[in-house]
């Protein structure tokens, strides 16, 4: 259409045109400002500099002052109801922006977005686009439609879109270490989880835009990158032709190759799909750090059952033994656990505990049962442990977990560490931080080093949350 427009025009006309789309590109190069915010998983954080990447060829470049922003998007988690609550106590602050700046446009994105739908128009009325994690090529579109005046909405899942060709921009980044996304959705049908309803089936991404990615990562400086996915250990790709074909051992080993000076770590693993293939490559490579998130949700075999975790508590155990039979007793091992699931008895809940005591994780994430709508287990089961015995229990496992932390970290004093250096320390400017292979995070006087560089660090110190050392050169 425009090119037959184009083909009437007189000369004078054409300059005109021309002219304005210089202007046009002037535009794309960034004059309006995007202020984005993420909440939840790494994947979210993930995703939010794929937006950042497809709203610049749409002419927004980001900023960190939301006070300067024209679009602020939020992009959501949805996986416990207070996660929920704080996205919309942040809506309702933004709101407050809105009142100064009428023009101001607002929008969430993520797992909130995808569970609620176009109810979130109804309940957040300064929200004027909704647009979940499969639909963020639309953004262009949905925004035009806002820009005339209207409320857009996307939130249809995929069953293909990994955003495999967008470069992502990366945000709020320490130039140091990056997230790759390796693959889309879960399907993993666990009862308590909302996300293979928010982040639709389960889709891996073309390794060769993942190794280009990394490669491109370590040309610009950085030197860890962590491949992310739902349950990475599933990761499985092959081209139309079925000649090539790509596990996650295959991949990680791919990445690792890249250069020995880039560091490789991965998230999250699955206990029923983790395989002797990806212990074996990571022994295999230096390079691939020797720590793995393996969630246990709970070390009883009925609760795991009723969560539909399919594996028990004598699988995932048989899990531990040999991740360390392969990997050694160095392989850092983190957890998540639910506290509190329908049911859960004193009983069951001491062989949660039992289960700590058995594998002694480095670290955890813990959390009480939150129910979500539309849930196999908010369908058929009852949310019966009452709220306090969920805390009390919850803080029963962190206790648990603090113990179980500082005598890991107690094994690494007296030790030499190799470490990343990410940057300062949070308490000063005299010392640098990074990770060991393990993930644990080790503060040192900075002497003349710098961020990115790699040092060996001799711990002498540690709480149950941080190693303190000095460099040894
Ligand atoms: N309630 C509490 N915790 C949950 N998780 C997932 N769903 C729920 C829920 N409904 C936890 C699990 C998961 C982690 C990302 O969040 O432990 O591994
Ligand atoms: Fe990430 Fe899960 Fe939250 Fe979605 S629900 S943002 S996948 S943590």
């Amino acid at each position: 259409m425009i090119v037959e427009n184009e083909k009437s025009l007189s000369v004078e006309e054409k300059e005109a045109l021309d002219e304005a789309k210089i202007s046009r590109n002037e535009f794309v190069k960034g004059t309006k400002k995007l202020y984005i915010e993420s909440y939840g998983c790494q994947m979210n954080f993930a995703d939010s500099e794929v937006v950042a990447s497809i709203l610049r060829t749409n002419g927004y470049s980001t900023t960190s002052d939301v006070s300067e922003a024209d679009l602020v998007l939020i992009n959501t988690c949805a996986i416990r109801d207070n996660a929920e609550q704080k996205v919309r106590n942040r809506l309702n602050a933004l709101n407050a922006n809105k009142k100064q700046k009428p023009d101001l446009k607002i929008g969430v994105l993520g797992c909130m977005a995808e569970r609620l739908k176009t109810k979130f128009l109804e309940e957040e009325k300064m929200v004027d686009m909704v647009v979940g994690p499969d639909a963020y090529r639309d953004l262009p579109n949905l925004l035009e439609e806002v820009e005339e005046g209207h409320k857009a909405v996307n939130v249809f899942l995929s069953r293909e879109e990994t955003y495999a060709d967008i470069a992502p921009i990366r945000l709020d980044s320490n130039g140091v270490s990056a997230f790759i996304s390796i693959m889309r959705g879960c399907d993993n049908m666990c009862s308590f989880c909302v996300v293979p309803y928010t982040r639709g089936r389960e889709r891996s991404r073309d390794p060769h835009s993942i190794i280009s990615e990394a490669t491109d990562l370590f040309e610009k400086g950085y030197r860890e990158v962590t491949l992310l996915g739902q349950n990475v250990d599933s990761y499985k790709w092959e081209n139309e032709e079925k000649t090539e074909r790509f596990n996650f051992a295959q991949l990680l080993t791919e990445v690792a190759k890249i250069n020995p000076e880039l560091r490789v770590r991965f998230s999250t693993s699955h206990p029923k799909d983790i395989t002797d293939e990806v212990l074996y490559a990571i022994k295999a490579n230096e390079n691939v750090c020797k720590y793995i998130h393996l969630p246990a949700q709970s070390g009883s075999s009925r609760i795991l059952e009723l969560m539909n975790r399919t594996y028990d508590r004598e699988w995932y155990l048989q899990k531990i033994d040999r991740i360390r039979e392969i990997l050694g007793d160095d392989c850092g091992i983190s957890h998540d656990i639910i506290a509190g699931f329908c049911t859960e008895t004193e009983e069951d809940h001491q062989d949660t505990l039992s289960l700590m005591d058995y594998v002694r994780f480095d670290y955890g994430y813990m959390f009480f049962y939150s129910e979500r709508p539309g849930t196999p287990a908010a369908k058929k089961l009852v949310d019966d442990v009452p709220e306090e015995i969920k805390k009390r229990r919850l803080n029963e496992i962190i206790e648990k977990q603090q113990g179980h932390s500082l005598y890991r970290n107690q094994q690494a004093v007296g030790k030499v560490h190799r470490v990343l250096i990410e940057g300062f320390s949070k308490r000063s400017e005299d010392d640098l931080a990074g990770r060991n292979d393990q993930n644990k995070m080790i503060v040192f006087p900075k002497k003349h080093y710098k961020k990115g560089q790699y040092v060996n660090v001799l711990v002498n110190s540690c709480t149950a949350a941080t190693l303190k050392g000095e460099i040894v050169e």
